[in-house]
């Protein structure tokens, strides 16, 4: 088992919460219809159900609107992304230690949070212990990334000898393969990966840098730096956009993973 290492999970929990309510408004919105591919086919997951790493409850809203009056609770580490959410039953917990008992959902799901996890096989675990018998998970997380319309950003920074810093935890998985076999060992089984583009269009660069910077490691560093470099880092963002073929999109590989608990 992975030690979860503490300062580096309470950095990013700290992200999140200076980022929740631009996430909520720039972010979350742009999530949605992933969130609702995942929801829709082959038919709406049934309740109780769970959405950990909700955030600020995208895929939650989705579920709702497609079973109505479903039971579903949130999760999330971060209070402050929970307090942007209009879940009615909401916990602030860690994906890989619920305080909620064995076998008491049918479906879990999570969008988006995978990758932020210090040890992918133990959450999986985790959310396996928490869904009855023949329960569905449903999973949405990024795949393998040529580099795209998001990293102008980091290179803007460098542009002015700045950088995001290291991610809480490495993607190790990104893959389909390391993916299903993580889930397969985890109590899962039919586990089914598909990988699908995601693109995200902006009209113009403050559309982008809205977008971009809603993120917690961007927030994070534009609240630490004076009124003038974050000018500057949006000047460079600018003249590196200048040269970017348009229309500006951010295509991002995403894995969904569908599977029932044995
Ligand atoms: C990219 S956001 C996705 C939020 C939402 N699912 C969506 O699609 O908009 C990732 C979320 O995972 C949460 N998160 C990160 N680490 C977590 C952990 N160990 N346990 C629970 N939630 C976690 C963050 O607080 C954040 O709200």
């Amino acid at each position: 088992m992975v030690q979860p290492d503490l300062r580096a999970e309470r950095r990013l929990q700290a992200a999140y919460a200076l980022a929740a309510s631009r996430y909520a408004r720039w972010v979350a919105p742009r999530f949605r219809p992933l969130a609702r591919d995942l929801l829709a086919s082959p038919q709406p997951p049934l309740g109780p159900g769970l959405d950990v790493g909700s955030g600020t409850g995208a895929a939650l809203a989705e579920w709702r609107r497609l079973v109505p009056g479903a039971s579903l609770l949130a999760v999330d580490l971060t209070a402050e992304m929970l307090f942007c959410s209009s879940a009615a039953w909401r916990v602030a917990a860690d994906a890989a230690a619920l305080p909620l008992v064995d076998a008491s959902f049918r479906t879990v799901i999570s969008v988006f949070a995978l990758h932020h996890l210090p040890d992918p096989g133990a959450a999986l675990r985790e959310w396996a212990r928490v869904l009855a018998s023949g329960g569905e998970l449903r999973l949405a997380t990024w795949g393998k990334s040529e580099p795209t319309l998001w990293d102008a950003f980091d290179h803007a920074l460098a542009d002015l000898g700045l950088s995001e810093g290291p991610r809480l935890a490495p993607r190790t998985h990104d893959a389909p393969d390391a993916l299903r076999a993580t889930a397969e060992s985890a109590g899962f089984v039919a586990v089914d990966v598909v990988e699908r583009l995601a693109a995200f269009a902006f009209r113009d660069v403050a559309a982008f840098w809205r977008w971009r910077t809603a993120f917690p490691g961007a927030a994070r560093l534009l609240a630490e730096l004076p009124a003038a470099r974050r000018t500057a880092v949006r000047g460079a963002l600018a003249r590196r956009l200048a040269a970017w073929p348009a229309p500006l999109v951010s295509r991002h590989p995403v894995l969904f993973l569908r599977a029932r608990r044995a």
